[in-house]
């Protein structure tokens, strides 16, 4: 798939078919894909961690804030909850400025998943001190963004920005996301 299609495809899915586990195989040429991603200074401050286990994932399941605009209902319910997270983390001893490399990180991720049939959503509303408890860290390790994955099973739609950029579902279910025009964002060419 070109590219710029792939990056249209790669939403933010928050409802999964949980029956549909992703191979570690997978995972690992994610992972390892990620080693060749830019970063500020080469500095490579951007630490993984790979949560598969059930125990692992049910803690930190309920640490994660989905959908803030849906109050409650964006929620996953038990059998369409990610079947895996990734935490990106970073060495807190190399930078306290890791976004941007947290960033680049995320949606190349998301854009691996995308590209082998998965998906996911980045989550960054979490209590950093407790996600560090679930992955089992040390104060070192700052925590970034947990990206959500698994096998999506929901249709997100794309539609301009009339009403506000706030996402809603309709009575099936099917989640909208406002995006502003080109004409909105490219200013200018000079
Ligand atoms: C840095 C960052 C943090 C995010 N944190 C959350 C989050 O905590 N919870 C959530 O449900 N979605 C989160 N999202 C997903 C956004 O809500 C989503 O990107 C936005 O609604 C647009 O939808 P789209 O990704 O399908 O274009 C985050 C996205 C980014 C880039």
């Amino acid at each position: 798939m070109k590219l710029a299609s792939l990056v249209q495809k790669s939403r933010s899915f928050r409802r999964f078919d949980e029956t549909k586990e992703i191979p570690v195989k997978k995972v690992e040429a994610w992972i390892k894909t990620l080693r060749f991603l830019p970063s500020a200074r080469n500095l490579q401050p951007l630490r993984y961690v790979v949560i598969r286990s059930a125990e692992p994932r049910e803690r930190l399941f309920p640490l994660l804030g989905w959908a803030g605009y849906l109050k409650g209902k964006g929620t996953p319910k038990e059998g369409e909850r990610p079947s895996l997270y990734v935490v990106i983390g970073y060495d807190s001893r190399l930078t306290q400025n890791p976004a941007m490399d947290i960033g680049i990180a995320a949606q190349t991720l998301l854009l691996l998943a995308v590209s082998d049939g998965y998906g996911g959503c980045m989550i960054g509303s979490f209590d950093p001190a407790r996600v560090r408890e679930v992955v089992g860290m040390e104060e070192w390790f700052g925590v970034g963004l947990v990206v959500a994955l698994g096998k999506p099973k929901e249709k997100v739609v794309i539609v301009p920005v009339e009403r506000g950029i706030e996402y809603y579902r309709d009575e099936k279910g099917t989640h909208y996301v406002p995006k502003r025009s080109v004409e909105e964002i490219w200013i200018k060419t000079i």
